[in-house]
């Protein structure tokens, strides 16, 4: 795909703060390293990781808006969960306002929050761009990087459970999409 990279910046820096147009970039260049290691499209990648948070900083109300309008599978925990809602609102927003129809690169912005069960190798790339991206900080942050690289199906798993245990923490709603993609993973690797 082809992809004006400096107009799409200039866009993303009058849209967000400069800490989540940092960590955009970050996320974006972490997804053409993956993208690399693993054989995917660097370009889509580079993409995908730039727009993730894209409607992250609109309001709630605006958010909700591009769920009403999304024709996607909207399910009412996910309704009830106003943080995931940013990650559907930037996929509607990517395919309706920049015209974007690669299901892949839909996907991985859709699914970035909560993962899902049967996710491409491009989501996961997505979703662990997100989570290594160089502006990161916590506990196990060097352990996470090294799986990323070295087995991206453990990462994942890996991802998807110390998802769940933050949730479970925070005491607020455990996405479906996450339980989901937590037993696919355990039942891809035969547990
Ligand atoms: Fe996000
Ligand atoms: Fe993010």
């Amino acid at each position: 795909m082809e992809i004006d990279t400096k107009k799409l910046k200039a866009f993303l820096k009058q849209r967000l703060s400069e800490k989540r147009y940092i960590h955009s970039l970050n996320v974006a260049l972490e997804c053409v390293k993956l993208a690399e290691a693993y054989g995917e499209d660097t370009k889509k990648a580079y993409f995908a990781g730039l727009m993730h948070d894209v409607c992250k900083e609109l309001s709630f109300d605006e958010q909700h808006k591009l769920l009403e309008n999304s024709q996607f599978k909207i399910d009412d925990i996910e309704r009830a969960s106003k943080p995931l809602w940013h990650a559907i609102a930037g996929a509607v927003y990517v395919r309706d306002e920049l015209g974007v129809t690669d299901s892949e690169i839909l996907n991985a912005i859709r699914f970035h929050t909560t993962g899902r069960a049967g996710m491409s190798r491009f989501e996961e790339i997505v979703y662990l761009a997100d989570l290594i991206s160089i502006d990161r900080d916590y506990k196990d942050l060097g352990k996470m990087r090294r799986l990323a690289y070295s087995d991206i199906s453990e990462a994942m798993r890996e991802a998807i459970a110390y998802s769940i245990h933050s949730v479970i923490k925070k005491n607020v709603y455990l996405p479906r999409h996450t339980v989901e993609a937590y037993n696919s993973y355990l039942y891809a690797m035969g547990k």
